[in-house]
């Protein structure tokens, strides 16, 4: 039987546990046309619950439109994404029309090139060397044509790892600004990890979006819906696990949802019939063996201060990483070395801070740099 855990991607279905106010809360933003900014760190689930939201609202009948920004490699592209999703959106329908491509196109004032995939739909897309004029164009006319659709039925643009919208263009958050305020109507959902890049985006007072956009702070599930998930999981893949099993993996891999997953993943693989908790260990074992390699790069890629602190961390999380203590115990010169080499980790999102105290972001590099102490 297929195991029933899944990480790295976003999971949709039986795969996505919880979420409920999370999930009420944004789909009742996009309905009533209210803008949203979604943050959390990597692997806490924005993406899945983008996705979710956004299938709960096309079901009702809204036009979404959804585009990763950071998988667009320049302008041009990013205003292609957007043409060829406008053009998939269900409410629209010119999916359905025989003369949907030029029904379509006679929106927009720039004129892409049409290409079709394996399934027969069309896929737009634009030269290098579209300006930047004209690629502004494109997504003026994106916002206006949803903004038609409002009259209708609710129509929402979903922009996900926002944070890369400046890579396409420095202007493009003014732009979306004045488009936001041109067409109140639509709601403009935008999502990102680095936190630090989405402040100064959307939400402290000199961004070029402030003031549009509501905040969702998107958090871990918490510790019990994850167990209990695990639980169901299992059961659903053949095996049995007790609660005590599931909430043993929560304290181990949590919080956040991707690794609580990894580690699920590979227990069940690890196991028997029924899931104890030595396969608990073994998984992680596991886990860690699989990305040694990938461990081993990050590690290296630090400077050698940093390595310490990491390492120190692992061992032991701390309330008080500036203390005389720990400045001896990584061998640095000072508190304001530490601070130095502490901020780096953080900026990388290596070190996190969770309750209180400083420790390593991802379970399996802490468990790999243990093992080395
Ligand atoms: N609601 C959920 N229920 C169960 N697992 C989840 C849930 N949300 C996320 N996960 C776990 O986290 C993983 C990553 O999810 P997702 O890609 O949605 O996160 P993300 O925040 O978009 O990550 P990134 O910042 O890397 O884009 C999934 O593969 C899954 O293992
Ligand atoms: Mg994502």
């Amino acid at each position: 039987m297929a195991n029933p855990f899944h990480y790295g991607t976003p999971v949709a279905g039986a795969q996505f546990a919880g979420r409920q106010q999370e999930l009420r809360a944004l789909t009742a933003r996009m309905t009533d046309g209210i803008n949203v900014v979604v943050v959390s760190p990597r692997r806490y689930g924005k993406t899945s619950l983008l996705t979710k939201a956004a299938a709960e609202l096309e079901r009702a009948g809204a036009a979404v439109v959804q585009v990763n920004v950071l998988r667009c490699r320049d302008l041009p592209t990013f205003a292609a994404q957007l043409l060829t999703h406008a053009y998939r959106a269900k409410r629209g329908g010119w999916h359905r029309l025989k003369h949907g491509v030029p029904d379509f196109l006679r929106r927009f004032r720039v004129v892409p090139g049409v290409g079709f995939d394996a399934a027969g739909n069309p896929r737009f897309t634009f030269a290098p060397t579209l300006t930047a004029a004209d690629a502004d164009s494109v997504l003026a006319d994106v916002y206006a044509l949803l903004s038609e659709l409002t009259d209708k039925s609710p129509a929402v643009l979903v922009l996900d790892e926002f944070q890369a919208i400046t890579d396409l263009g420095s202007h493009l958050p003014g732009l979306f600004k004045a488009l936001a305020d041109e067409h109140p109507r639509v709601s403009l959902v935008v999502a990102g990890s680095k936190k630090h890049l989405m402040e100064r985006l959307v939400i402290t007072a000199d961004a070029p979006l402030y003031g549009t956009a509501e905040h969702l702070a998107l958090d871990v599930l918490p510790a019990d819906v994850m167990a209990a998930f695990l639980v169901r999981r299992a059961r659903a893949g053949g095996k049995d696990m007790q609660r005590t099993v599931a909430d043993r993996l929560v304290e181990l891999a949590g919080p956040v949802p991707n690794d609580i997953q990894h580690l699920a993943y590979e227990v069940f693989d690890a196991a028997g019939a029924v899931v104890l908790d030595r396969h608990v260990a073994e998984g992680l074992r596991l886990a860690v063996e699989h990305e040694a390699g990938l461990h081993a790069d990050r590690f290296e890629a630090l400077a050698p201060g940093q390595r310490r602190v990491l390492a120190q961390l692992a061992l032991t999380p701390t309330e008080q990483p500036l203390a005389a203590a720990f400045v001896r115990d990584v061998r640095l010169a000072n508190s304001s070395s530490v601070r130095k080499a502490l901020d780096a980790l953080l900026d990388e999102e290596l070190v996190s801070l969770r309750d209180g105290r400083y420790r390593v972001a991802d379970p399996f590099l802490a468990a790999w740099l243990r093992q080395g102490a």
